[in-house]
């Protein structure tokens, strides 16, 4: 794997060099290396200057070396210091050199790095230009060489020629390549963007460790059951009571006896009714359960009851945070009538809930609470295997959820496209068994001939990554073929059409990649949960939507993937053209059926409000299938029309098409030009989540369509 980009301006004098390095953050480094090769014509007073500079500051590497033994290129002394660095263990390193021959560097490197071949792999960094060069050296998984020049390339196709040296070697800019390393100094698991550079505004994740409560189901009476908070779910009917304001269902009775009738005395005082959304605590004294809380359903489980009994589950997560409930049990207060498979789906749909609700993404704040709910009980809603197996499942896809949310309250400053490919390798690595990651850079793109992809990521700083995932099954055949494509925008900030005005959101564009963390947050909960006879490709066109002077015009002509052309009469209709060639791409692999996922459209607000996503599709039975998944999954889907006739006003005088249509029906025409791009022997269909990806309320991601993709997919598999 290796990266590619252009070359930089000639390098007048040595002070630029200097001028790259803080820029580069060398000072994070942990050791330091640098000398001059030849002086020829250098300043070396200016080298000398910045070195006492470095030792100075108070931010000082661990070692730092200033060395004029590696004057001679291919000395012995070049040798020696590699094998220093070595021995010293050093992970993070930077070396510098300086040299106005870029022979002279080849050579010092070749000497530099000998120490190196046999040990751990090594991501180098190099930098050349006339008179200067540069190399990193650090301890990554991926082994690549990046350098940068134009007079450089030649000697690197020499590098690239020694087959033992196990690196590659590509041509890259001083100033992009520094922002593109990843280096690890610390081991252990975290989120990627905690390893990444140190990102504008000096912010990182701080590494929170995710609270684990167990779940158990229980086959024990509710007045016996003893801890600190006992939920029970009421619905109106539970709660009807007879003339004598007593409770008729058998349950609350029981309590209700118990507690010498406080509780029939309270919900009438409150008028408590069940009703969904109403709770009330009460505090005991004298029963094993410190508190007892009653939760409204509303009228009881009619059609598809997920919603609410995942809304069970919050409930009962915020009154354990309330009072700071270290365990709780759940149970109905008519659970006797459900059959065995409502009882293992109402409690998988509690625990979504409870462990949902007790989340709180705190990555980003100076201080933070620790959980205290340690364990959920389930009381009479059944025992055994198969109930363990349903709340793992359960579980699983909480994970996949709560990645899904992290990613998109990721600001746009730490994660970058890289970042969000990094997040993609760990799945692989992760779940090894199951995943093969590829990430395709700038180059790779230009060889598929994205045009439309990297004309949007054209004017950005941070280089765009294209992200494949393949998950195939441990074991067995594989009968159908999937692909799941997400809209990966990192921010969009409307491009040279700039987003302007109160109400456009520009503030919130960091997500304007839901949908590449629904497919990513889908693939971590299909990593753990393994389906059997299906594989999946998981894919996104990650970019950023910028201005620069570089970037795509309004106006401009893009030529995508599969050679149609498309005339960019606004370049904030962007998503869509990072789509186009993803879901060429996706057409590519040879899969039986698509569902993209993006928050395209404004317009799709508009349309359902902000809890509803809007689908489109030319086929019924996928718009079946993915329906099914999502009333099971307890997410809100609307299927929209494909109307043809709408195409009208995507035609271009100069190109195949243009990217927008006009105000009207602005969901459909885009859903119209996503469908330029797909196979029509594929099966496809689009989710546009513009609305249900935040939830403006509690200004937070919702890690919405995650649910629905896994179960979709399950669907889909054999097992
Ligand atoms: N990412 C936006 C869509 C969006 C807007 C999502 C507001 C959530 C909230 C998308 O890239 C976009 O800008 N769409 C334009 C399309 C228009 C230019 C045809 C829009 O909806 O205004
Ligand atoms: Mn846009
Ligand atoms: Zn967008």
């Amino acid at each position: 794997m290796y990266a590619k980009c252009a070359t930089t301006e000639p390098m007048e004098d040595a002070r630029k060099v200097f001028e790259w390095m803080p820029n580069h953050n060398v000072m994070s480094w942990t050791a330091i290396i640098t000398g001059h090769v030849q002086s020829g014509g250098l300043d070396t007073t200016a080298i000398e200057l910045y070195c006492k500079m470095i030792t100075q500051g108070d931010v000082l590497p661990n070692h730092f070396t200033y060395s004029s033994h590696l004057k001679a290129c291919a000395s012995l002394s070049n040798l020696q210091v590699g094998t220093a660095i070595l021995k010293k263990r050093e992970r993070r390193l930077c070396v510098i050199l300086v040299t106005s021959n870029p022979l002279s560097f080849a050579l010092t490197t070749l000497v530099f790095l000998l120490p190196f071949l046999p040990s751990y792999i090594y991501t180098i960094l190099a930098y050349i230009e006339k008179m200067a060069a540069f190399i990193r050296v650090a301890s990554t998984s991926s082994p690549t060489l990046l350098a940068s020049t134009s007079s450089s390339s030649s000697i690197f196709t020499k590098f690239r020629s020694i087959p033992h040296l196990g690196f590659h070697f590509s041509v890259n800019t001083a100033s992009a390549s520094g922002n593109r390393l990843l280096f690890c100094t610390r081991r252990g698991k975290r989120m990627a963007h905690t390893i990444a550079k140190a990102t504008l505004g000096l912010t990182h994740p701080v590494e929170i460790e995710s609270p684990k409560i167990t779940f158990a189901a229980k086959d024990i009476n509710l007045v016996e059951w003893k801890g600190d908070i006992l939920a029970i779910g009421v619905t109106e009917k539970d709660m009807i009571k007879d003339e004598n304001s007593k409770f008729q269902n058998a349950v609350l009775k029981k309590i209700d006896s118990e507690l010498n009738g406080l509780l029939s005395e309270v919900s009438n005082e409150e008028d408590f009714t069940g009703r969904a959304g109403q709770s009330t605590v009460l505090r005991l004294s004298d029963l094993g359960t410190k508190r007892v809380s009653l939760v409204g359903l509303g009228k009881g489980p009619t059609g598809s009851s997920t919603s609410a009994y995942r809304s069970l589950g919050e409930s009962v997560a915020s009154a354990a945070k309330a009072s700071q409930a270290n365990n709780v049990a759940v149970a109905l207060a008519s659970s006797e009538g459900l059959t065995p498979e409502l009882k293992l789906a109402t409690a998988s749909a509690i625990a979504t809930g409870a462990l949902l609700g007790t989340y709180e993404d705190n990555r980003f704040k100076s201080e933070s609470k620790k959980l205290a709910l340690k364990s959920v009980d389930f009381l009479g809603l059944g025992t055994g295997p198969e109930l363990e197996k349903k709340l793992k499942y359960a579980e699983d896809i909480c994970a996949g959820v709560i990645l899904g949310k992290e990613l998109v309250n990721a600001p746009a400053n730490v994660l970058t496209p890289e970042v969000l490919a990094e997040e993609a390798k760990k799945i692989a690595s992760t779940y090894s068994d199951v995943f093969t990651a590829t990430i395709l850079d700038t180059e790779q793109c230009k060889e598929l001939k994205m045009g439309s992809y990297l004309g949007v990521a054209a004017a950005s700083a941070n280089p765009p990554k294209f992200i494949h995932l393949c998950y195939k099954p441990p074991s067995g055949s594989v009968k159908t073929k999937l692909a799941l494509v997400g809209k990966g925008l990192t921010f969009d900030s409307g491009g040279y059409n700039i987003k302007t005005g109160a109400g456009c959101l520009i503030e919130l564009m960091k997500f304007d990649m839901g949908g590449s963390a629904a497919v990513l947050g889908a693939a971590k909960a299909l990593g753990q949960i393994k389906p059997a006879g299906v594989e999946v490709h998981f894919i996104v066109a990650a970019c950023e939507n910028m201005i620069s002077g570089t970037g795509m015009r309004p106006g401009d002509i893009l030529t995508a993937s599969n050679g149609k052309t498309i005339e960019v009469n606004n370049t904030d209709a962007e998503g869509r053209l990072t789509l186009a060639d993803a879901l060429v791409y996706a057409c590519n692999q040879g899969v039986d059926k698509i569902v993209d996922l993006a928050t395209l459209t404004g317009a799709c607000i508009v349309a359902l409000g902000p809890s509803i996503a809007g689908i489109f599709t030319p086929s019924d039975d996928l718009a079946k299938e993915v329906v099914a998944a999502s009333e099971v999954a307890g997410e809100k889907l609307w299927r929209l029309p494909m109307e043809e006739s709408y195409w009208e006003s995507m035609k271009s005088g100069v190109a195949d098409m243009v990217n927008t249509g006009g105000r009207q029906g602005g969901s459909i025409t885009a859903a119209l030009f996503l469908k330029q791009f797909v196979d029509e022997n594929v099966q496809w269909l689009h989710i546009d989540m513009a609305g249900p990806v935040w939830n403006d309320k509690k200004k937070t991601a919702t890690g919405f369509a995650i649910p629905t993709l896994v179960e979709w997919v399950v669907a889909n598999s054999s097992s």
